[in-house]
């Protein structure tokens, strides 16, 4: 039997509290859990094989990120760091270390919100950020992706 290996692989990471999508501050992030969103994903893009991780935990993303470098079939990643977004220069080098494009997103607009979430530090590494479109953050950063030809 020959096994169905999906067209494009790309990663989709949540870092910390974002386990907590569907009940935590539904006025900014919405009432759709993680799961749904990462269902969503699934449905729309078919020919996708998506690895979804989330972890509350700075070098749990690092590991990860490397993991899929590693493993050598990931054609890029979202990446959604949450807060560490605004300060992880850890997370920013690990970044800068792989070759795979990474998207970084956000449900919120992070520009419209408190001035510490305005910078981030990981931005000038990734391809690209998606802020402020809800879970469509993450559709439009898979787009990206397969844009560049993940
Ligand atoms: C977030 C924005 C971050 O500032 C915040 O710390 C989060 C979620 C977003 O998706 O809007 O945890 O990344």
């Amino acid at each position: 039997m020959i096994e169905h290996m999906a067209d494009h692989r790309i990663a989709v990471l949540n870092g910390p509290n974002l386990s907590r999508l569907g009940r935590r501050e539904p006025a900014i992030y919405g009432h759709r859990t993680l799961d749904d969103i990462n269902r969503a994903l699934e449905a729309r893009f078919s020919d996708v094989g998506f690895d979804f991780y989330q972890t509350e935990y700075e070098g749990g993303l690092i590991e990860r990120l490397f993991d899929c470098e590693d493993g050598g079939r990931c054609s890029g990643v979202v990446l959604n760091a949450g807060a560490l977004t605004h300060y992880s220069i850890a997370l920013r080098d690990a970044i800068a270390a792989v070759s795979m494009p990474v998207v970084e997103v956000h449900l919120s607009n992070v520009h419209a919100r408190e001035p510490f979430r305005r910078e981030s530090v990981l931005a000038p590494v990734c391809l690209g950020v998606i802020s402020g479109f809800g879970e469509d953050s993450y559709r439009l950063a898979v787009e990206a992706i397969l844009q560049k030809g993940g």
